[in-house]
């Protein structure tokens, strides 16, 4: 920030100490003012309910100036930022119904912070406008009903460390100019209709750290980086295809969550994501995707973090992959709905029953909807219902009497599916 900044209490101080009036040390810079009568009146007046904090905001006194009544405080901040004026730091309607377009304010309130209209119903496309507010340092537009596209203009944003725009319908591109927002800590655009491929933002965003743009319709594949800030990244339920690779998650040092579930990711799901590769992930969704094999990690994922791991409803052949029953922090596993054979590894039971020292149990095992035959192993057996989630239905284990939880809610194969999918199922 390259101005100085005192808060509301200070000014207020000096005037007790000073015995100056409040008027003479503080008046609201006049325009900052039309921008908040631009505000006001550009709102539709249904939406404006008696009890609101617009409806009580009076412009025959001067807004920062009549802090003490408590009357034009609600919804904003003045600080003094130049001696004797004062400015608008921050607006804040959020969760209030109203209404109208972001268009009808010039929005040329060079100090504001911080602008949080989320929870509202405000319509009609962000304006290029918006990228006056240079100092903006966090924007919150979720959950409106805005449309059009995010304006590259928003990249002029520069100071910006928080930006919500999800939950609206907003279409197009997600602009490049984003690479301008170097202070980017929080990105949510999720719950759009935005389109197009995700702009390559590895090399600039060095401080982003939550990333989601799920439920849009992102193509093309998987950006080539990603900030290597990132702790999660949420791009489910989009269209994005191809395969994993491994130079778009280097050096991810702190990524926790990953899901690219719901999306047409295909080939092999990469050996990368289950060793130290990636040395804080601890949940990894990939589910309804189209993987079609699983590669093993050369360490057999013993320095793994992960403690959930959800590969169902892919298109995953082959054996289980016993590895994973090594992994330290694992308790939660689904491999349902795939097009998986052999035996249940002995390794998968005994992690759910009889864990080594300093080894989690699984706690969720969901096996159901592969062609998985054999004996059901002798340390199942004994699970009581509740204790862990297994699930064994839609398989090829001719013996699984409902006597076992694990094989209700669901019938096996019939002999005639699984030998034709596997000549090798007794
Ligand atoms: C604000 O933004 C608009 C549109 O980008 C521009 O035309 C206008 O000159 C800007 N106003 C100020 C005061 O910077
Ligand atoms: C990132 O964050 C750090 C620490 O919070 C800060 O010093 C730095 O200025 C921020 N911006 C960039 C572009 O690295
Ligand atoms: C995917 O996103 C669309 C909106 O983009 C939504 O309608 C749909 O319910 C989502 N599907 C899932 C499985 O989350």
């Amino acid at each position: 920030m390259g101005f100085p900044k005192f808060s509301l209490s200070s000014t207020v101080l000096l005037i007790m100490v000073t015995g100056l009036s409040l008027r003479a040390e503080s008046t609201t810079y006049w325009e900052d003012v039309d921008v908040l009568k631009e505000l006001k009146n550009g709102l539709d007046p249904g939406s404006v309910s008696p009890g609101s904090c617009v409806s009580s905001w009076d412009f025959t006194v001067d807004p920062c100036d009549s802090l003490f009544s408590e009357r034009f405080t609600c919804g904003f901040r003045c600080d003094v930022v130049v001696s004797g004026t004062s400015r608008v730091t921050e607006i804040s309607l959020d969760q209030a119904g109203y209404a109208g377009s972001l268009s009808s304010t010039s929005w040329n309130l060079p100090y504001l912070e911080t602008l949080d209209l989320s929870d509202n119903f405000f319509s009609g496309p962000i304006p290029d406008s918006l990228a006056n507010l240079t100092h903006l340092r966090r924007l919150g537009l979720s959950r409106n009903s805005l449309s059009g596209q995010i304006p590259a203009a928003i990249g002029s944003l520069s100071e910006l460390e928080e930006l919500y725009l999800d939950n609206n319908n907003l279409q197009g591109g997600i602009p490049a100019s984003m690479n301008n927002l170097v202070n980017l800590k929080r990105l949510e655009l999720q719950s759009n209709r935005l389109a197009g491929e995700f702009p390559e933002l590895g090399r600039s965003l060095k401080n982003l750290s939550f990333l989601d743009v799920s439920n849009n319709a992102i193509s093309g594949n998987i950006p080539a980086s990603f900030p290597s800030s990132l702790v999660q990244i949420s791009m489910r339920n989009n269209s994005l295809e191809g395969t994993m690779i491994h130079d778009s998650f280097r050096n991810m040092g702190y990524l926790q969550v990953l899901d690219l579930s719901h999306n047409r990711l295909s080939g092999f799901v990469p050996a990368f994501l289950f060793d130290g590769a990636l040395p804080s992930l601890q949940q990894l969704a990939l589910s309804f995707n189209r993987f079609s094999s699983l590669k093993f990690p050369a360490s057999l994922g013993s320095q793994s973090e992960l403690i959930a791991v959800d590969l169902s409803n892919n298109e995953l052949r082959g054996l289980l992959p016993s590895f994973m029953a090594l992994m330290p922090k694992l308790s939660a596993l689904s491999f349902e709905n795939n097009k998986l054979t052999g035996m249940v590894p002995t390794m998968y039971a005994l992690k759910a029953v009889v864990p080594r020292p300093g080894i989690s149990p699984l706690v969720r095992l969901l096996l159901g909807g592969n062609y998985l035959f054999g004996p059901i192993p002798d340390s199942l057996m004994g699970l009581k219902p509740g204790s862990v989630n297994v699930r064994l239905v839609d398989n090829c284990f001719f013996q699984c009497p409902d006597i076992f939880f694990f094989c209700q809610g669901g019938d096996q194969k019939s002999l005639t599916e699984c030998k034709s999918f596997a000549p090798v199922i007794p």
